[in-house]
């Protein structure tokens, strides 16, 4: 893969207010909701939400002390704002996942849901979030399953072409990837990870069960179905716990972000962050660190 993999830019997008609050996907939001409960610590001090969008899922991180939003959208991180506020507790950053701005072995968590899909290359954008995190430190992983139920069923009908059961990535639409879970286990362990549970979420993501299955019980039913996600794996979407192991970095105390160009360590200076190495400058406006290499030069 490329130096630099393509970005699925969401720049301008209504994502939060399409696909989730005007769509009908009550369910998919609380089954995601019943999953990261039982997969997250109770408590933390920083955790890095990568991919966060308008910050749908942040609420739900409140046992961390600090949450870093991280996206490439601007204006999904301006939504985020709005939801969320500007307090202490939130750090907004405009950043690319392939190349954090962040020193090594900084965060004890970390979170990416519904942002791997996107990801042309996503072994590099593991590693990456392996880099910035401490030893011991919980990732979890939500992503797209090309192995699932209605896969399968297409396949053998002869309606779908491409393989749910083998291992490489299929690519449905641009920038839009289903992966295999025995290639997503292999990159996770080759990355830096224990892979500690699997849950499998929304089974029952069809139109015909949501309009016959009143919301409560449905998500009931996949609340329990998700329990089975480390035997096997066959709902188009899976979240997985994550321990980072082997050797880390610490990040040493008062050190926060680096330079995505040239790694060294940044003064956290608003509004203006310079590298002292390269000299290349990063705005901070209206609370949103901007570490966009290609959209700042
Ligand atoms: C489908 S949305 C999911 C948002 C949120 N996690 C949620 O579940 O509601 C995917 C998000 O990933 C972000 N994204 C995609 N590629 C990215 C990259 N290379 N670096 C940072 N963010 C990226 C997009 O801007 C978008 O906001």
């Amino acid at each position: 893969m490329s130096e630099k993999p393509p970005i699925c830019n969401y720049e301008g997008s209504d994502y939060q207010t399409s696909f989730w609050d005007q769509a009908d996907r009550a369910y998919e939001d609380a089954v995601e909701a019943v999953a990261l409960k039982r997969l997250l610590p109770s408590r933390g001090k920083l955790l890095l939400e990568l991919g966060a969008g308008a910050g749908r899922n942040t609420p739900r991180y409140s046992g961390y002390e600090r949450v870093v939003l991280l996206d490439y959208s601007k204006t999904q991180l301006q939504q985020a704002q709005s939801r969320l506020g500007t307090g202490d507790r939130y750090i907004y950053v405009a950043a690319d996942v392939y190349r954090l701005p962040f020193v090594d072995g900084l965060f004890d968590g970390a979170t990416m849901i519904r942002t791997l899909h996107h990801m042309a290359d996503a072994p590099k954008a593991l590693q990456q979030v392996r880099s910035v995190l401490q030893e011991h430190a919980v990732f979890i992983l939500e992503y797209a399953n090309k192995q699932n139920l209605k896969a399968i069923v297409r396949y053998l009908l002869g309606k779908q072409k491409w393989n749910p059961f083998s291992a490489e990535p299929v690519e449905f639409a641009a920038l839009n990837f289903d992966f295999h879970p025995r290639t997503i286990r292999t990159w996770l362990v080759n990355s830096g990870f224990e892979i500690q549970r699997q849950l499998t979420v929304s089974h029952y993501r069809m139109g015909l069960f949501k309009k016959l299955i009143p919301l409560k019980i449905l998500v009931w039913m996949d609340s329990m179905a998700q329990l089975s996600g480390d035997a096997w794996q066959l709902s188009p979407s899976v979240f997985s716990r994550n321990l980072a192991v082997g050797a880390s970095e610490t990040a040493q105390p008062g050190s926060f972000f680096k330079c995505p160009q040239c790694d060294t360590a940044l003064n956290d200076t608003p509004p203006l962050l310079k590298c002292q190495k390269c000299g290349q400058e990063y705005p901070v406006e209206d609370g949103i660190y901007d570490f966009r290499l290609e959209a700042l030069n």
